[in-house]
């Protein structure tokens, strides 16, 4: 377990941190504390407008931070080859990659390169973020993947991936996606194992953020939202697992990190259930043969 407080009063943190969707929720928290303690943060935002908001908002709080904002929209594969050109333009090498930006629950609708919408922006996105990002990596660099708890109801069907025969249902396909971010974790580790560099997954439990009330989301979760806000922690709690994976000495390979076990008020779980689906190295090379040919990027592994 990680201490929150010990978590709190690290000073030592990695130079260089991508954050994925960093302008709301626990991306924007991530940035921000890790803003505090001195690193040079790179916002991932799909619009900049939203993203200048979200730097005056770090600025009010953070004497002269380090930050880069850098469009990217993760619905569309040409969007991400740019990011990754930025990135690669404004940065010498990237100490840690935290794909946190997500959709959930949304309508049936497709990115701009016709994939399923929440597995092509939740999981297809960052994986060729990923692979492009690669080379770019620092020696000891991180990957984090943000899953969900949803990811324990989910399950691959790889003749119906992407709903092509029907059958979509919107939370259903959410808990595909967020399997997804925590199979690709295990893929890549296994991928890693002569690297010193690792994945991690986390999931932030309940967290108050602009996920549940997004006009995209169905009516369902667009009306318990306010509800969920009574019974979720802040933003600023939800992102204290991402910034563990990102910077805690004690995370390893293949962990998925959550928030605090009922009984362990200030701690961090290191080690929560992970749904079989995505230990099961069939569904692991299966779904990363898939991503490399939809998207058409390869690791350089
Ligand atoms: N909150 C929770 O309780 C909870 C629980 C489990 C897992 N999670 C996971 O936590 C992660 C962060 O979500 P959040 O709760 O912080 O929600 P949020 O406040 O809605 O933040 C989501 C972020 O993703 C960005 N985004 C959405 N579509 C994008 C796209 N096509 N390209 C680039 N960025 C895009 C959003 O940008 P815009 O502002 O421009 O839309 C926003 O910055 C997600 O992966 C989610 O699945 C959250």
């Amino acid at each position: 377990m990680i201490s929150i407080e010990e978590l709190r009063n690290m000073q030592s943190v990695p130079k260089t941190i991508v954050i994925t969707g960093a302008n709301s929720g626990i991306g924007f928290e991530a940035a921000k504390f890790l803003a505090t303690k001195g690193a040079h943060v790179i916002m991932g935002v799909r619009s900049l407008v939203r993203g200048d908001e979200a730097l005056a908002r770090i600025e009010e709080e953070v004497d002269r931070p380090k930050v880069t904002l850098l469009t990217l929209d993760l619905s569309s594969l040409k969007s991400i080859e740019a990011f990754v050109k930025d990135v690669k333009k404004h940065v010498e090498s990237v100490d840690v990659l935290i794909n946190n930006a997500g959709i959930m629950a949304v309508k049936e609708g497709k990115t701009q390169d016709g994939f399923e919408r929440q597995l092509g922006v939740n999981h297809l996105g960052h994986f060729a973020l990923t692979a492009q990002l690669f080379d770019h990596l620092s020696l000891k660099a991180r990957i984090v993947n943000v899953s969900s708890q949803a990811h324990l109801m989910g399950s691959f069907d790889f003749s119906n991936l992407q709903y092509e025969n029907g059958g979509y249902k919107p939370f259903k396909a959410y808990a595909q996606s967020k399997l997804a971010n925590i199979t690709f974790t295990h893929a890549l580790n296994a991928r890693l194992k002569d690297k010193s560099i690792q994945a991690i997954t986390v999931h932030p439990g309940v967290a108050k953020t602009g996920l549940f009330g997004r006009k995209e989301g169905v009516f369902v979760f667009r009306v318990l939202s306010p509800i969920f806000g009574v019974f979720a922690q802040p933003a600023s709690v939800g992102a204290l697992p991402t910034i563990a994976a990102a910077i805690h000495p004690s995370v390893r390979a293949d962990e998925l990190l959550g928030p605090k076990e009922k009984g362990h008020r200030g701690y961090l779980t290191q080690n929560d259930r992970i749904n079989p689906h995505a230990l099961d190295k069939k569904n692991q090379n299966e779904l990363w043969t898939r991503s490399e040919a939809l998207t058409q990027v390869t690791f350089p592994l």
